[in-house]
Formats: C-alpha cells, structure tokens, sequence
C-alpha cells in the first residue's frame, strides 16, 4: 500500500518535473519578449506586399544583399529593416509579414507585421500601387489575428498578450510624397494648402491611433516622417544641383511632425496614459544627413542602388547601379535607409533624449513595463 503511494508520489513528482522543464524549455523562445506588432508603409514592410498584385515590392535582388540568407525577402533595405533591430533588441525573432503562410501556431506568440508598402493615412494614398493593404485594412487583419490568438491560447490570454505587446507604427510620408507631392498638381494640392493638409493628415491619423487603441495596444511607438525633400528621389527628381534638399518637401516635413507630436500628447492625456511614444524620425535621420561624416558614412545624398542623378531614379533591381560597400551609404534606394542607418535610428529610439523619443525611449519604456 505505502509502495503503492511511494510510486504514485514519484510519478505525480517525475511529471511535474517534466512540465517545469518542458515550461523553461518554451520560455525564451515565445514567451520571454513580449509582442512585437508592427503597423505601416515601406519603411517597416517585412514582405506582405510579396503576396499582393501591386508593384510596390522589394522581393528581387539585390535587396537583401545583406539580410542573413542574402536573399530578398520584400524588405525595402539591403538588409535589415527597423522593425527586425528592434526585434533583435527585444531579444524576439523578426515578426512575420501577416499574410505569410508561416504566421501560425506558436509563431503567433511573437506578434505580427501588418506593414504594406506604398500606404499612406488617406485611403487614396497609394492608388497607383493598386492592390495594397491600407490602414483600415491593417487594423481589420489586426482584428483577426486577435481572433487567431485567442483560438491558441484563449480570448483572456491573447488579449494580455496585446495589451502587453509592443506596437510601432509608421505612416505619413506617403501620403506626401506619393500623394501630395507626386504631381506637380495633385487632386490634394489643389484641394489643402501644405499647413491645411498637415492638419487634415493629423486628424485622421487620430483616428487610426484611437482605433489602434480600442483594439488593445497600449504602448505605440509612432515615427513621424523623415526629412522627405532630402530623399535621393526627390533630389534626383527636383533637379537638386548641389544635394540641396527640395525645400517644399522639406516644409511639409517641418509642419507636419510637430502636428503630430502635439497630437499624440493630447491623445494621451485624453486616454490618461501615455500610450503613444513619440518617436522624431525627422531628427534622427536629419543629423546623419547634415553630417554623415560623424556617423561614419560617406555620403547621405546618393542611394547605394538606383539609376540616374543621385541613383535616386527608378527602383532598385539588378539593373540598377550598385555600390560595393553599404555600411557608409546612409540611403540604400531612392527612399530608404540602409540596414546601418536604420540602426542608428534604434539606438535613437532605445537611448534618445526626449529630443528624439517624447515621453521617454524604450530602454525606459522596458524597464518600466517589465516591473508591472
Ligand atoms: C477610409 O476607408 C475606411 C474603410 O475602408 C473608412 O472607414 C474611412 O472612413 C475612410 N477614411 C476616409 C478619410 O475617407
Ligand atoms: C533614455 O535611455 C537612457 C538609458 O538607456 C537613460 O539614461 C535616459 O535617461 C533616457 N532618456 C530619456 C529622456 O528618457
């Protein structure tokens, strides 16, 4: 009879062993870093576009030159993009693009990127890219994956989980530089001066953060736009002669981004927390501009792959020009960031004085969190 219980005590004991290890075994990998969800344009794009008939994509060589398996992957970036550091940062693997067919199962627990290249704020941002999945699009999908979630690891669960999540957004160039600016008279620039259309863009962008909010998120990175006049496109397009960065673009950079600062503080204080970091793109990316020598780089006016004045002509793609060493160009394409330049840009956004990242930057975001 005693015998009988010894064993049964060592089997209940051998059991819950067994679940102790198998628990720690599962622990860094899903469950340690909290989710990474990722909202936005061809700045934090990881490959949807890969899976949509639009021609904004980045899926062939030589992008991705870089990225580990050096192939391309629909990163807008010779190799990693922001969210990827962010993600290494974390400590987490790389969040997968929504519609990947590898996005199931436990992968979920790690977040995921909704991220479409060529959307905007408006919905008629973008048009000329056809099929893209534009913002109401990407909460919707946003929606579903909570769904998803929930069928893993319960509705109560999943809902912590993307309370707890990390959340970075990044919108709003496109709907200049796409939108706005893309003709030299555009539907909305006959309709909004450059300062009644800031305000147009911030009120809507409310709207999406707000939405964004009552779906769950509660600690939203949100990147204003960079200093889009200096992008080799537009200089390359604007016919810069000596770099110089196309000055009404640079204006509407100016009026826009503090516009939304101010917007994200009154959205908190509405919400009566601090929800939304603002995260001042402009200024990160203008001093490796204005001085890309001390940051190492060569040049912040030509793109490393492109055509014509600037290489800011074109896209990217194996007839392009390509330069040999990456890591001192600031600019990989006509729009976007080398992998080298979008680690600045997380270090900035980790370590930055409230200059850069209002309220505060994610290394405090971190410790804070982690102690609730
Ligand atoms: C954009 O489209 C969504 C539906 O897809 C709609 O709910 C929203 O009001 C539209 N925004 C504007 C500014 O028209
Ligand atoms: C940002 O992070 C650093 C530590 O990484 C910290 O010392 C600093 O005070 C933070 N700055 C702000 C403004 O939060």
């Amino acid at each position: 009879m005693s015998e009988v219980a010894c064993i049964g005590t060592s089997r209940a004991l051998m059991i819950t062993l067994l679940a102790a290890v198998l628990l720690s075994v599962a622990a860094p990998g899903a469950e340690a870093a909290r989710a990474f969800l990722v909202f936005g344009d061809s700045l934090v794009d990881s490959g949807n576009n890969n899976y949509l008939a639009t021609t904004a994509r980045a899926d062939n060589p030589p992008n991705g030159i870089d990225y580990p398996t050096h192939r391309a992957t629909g990163r807008f970036s010779n190799g990693l993009n922001l969210p990827d550091i962010i993600s290494e940062k974390l400590g987490a693997e790389a969040t997968l693009p929504y519609l990947s067919p590898q996005l199931t199962g436990q992968k979920l627990l790690v977040g995921a990127n909704f991220a479409s290249a060529g959307i905007g704020i408006l919905n008629d941002t973008g048009i000329q890219f056809l099929n893209i999945i534009r913002i109401f699009r990407q909460l919707q999908l946003f929606q579903q994956y909570q769904q998803r979630l929930g069928a893993l690891i319960g509705p109560a669960a999943a809902k912590q989980r993307v309370n707890q999540a990390l959340t970075l957004i990044v919108l709003g160039g496109n709907d200049w530089v796409n939108n706005y600016f893309l003709t030299p008279v555009s539907a909305r620039s006959r309709q909004f001066t450059i300062p009644q259309y800031s305000q147009y863009l911030v009120s809507e962008y409310k709207k999406i953060l707000r939405r964004l909010y009552d779906l769950g998120a509660r600690r939203v990175l949100v990147t204003g736009t960079g200093p889009l006049g200096c992008v080799p496109a537009e200089l390359a397009m604007r016919g810069s002669r000596n770099g110089e960065c196309a000055p009404r673009l640079q204006e509407a950079a100016r009026i826009f981004n503090p516009e939304l600062a101010q917007m994200l503080k009154q959205l908190n204080s509405e919400i009566g927390s601090e929800v939304f970091i603002s995260a001042n793109a402009f200024k990160m990316n203008m001093d490796f501009i204005s001085d890309p020598g001390r940051y190492g780089f060569k040049t912040s006016k030509i793109a490393c792959c492109g055509l014509g004045p600037y290489n800011g002509l074109g896209t990217c793609n194996v007839a392009a020009n390509l330069c040999r060493d990456r890591k001192v160009y600031v600019f990989w394409d006509p729009f976007h960031p080398t992998e080298r330049a979008n680690r600045i840009i997380v270090d900035q956004i980790f370590k930055g004085t409230t200059e850069y990242m209002n309220p505060m930057n994610l290394s405090t975001i971190m410790a804070m969190d982690s102690r609730t």
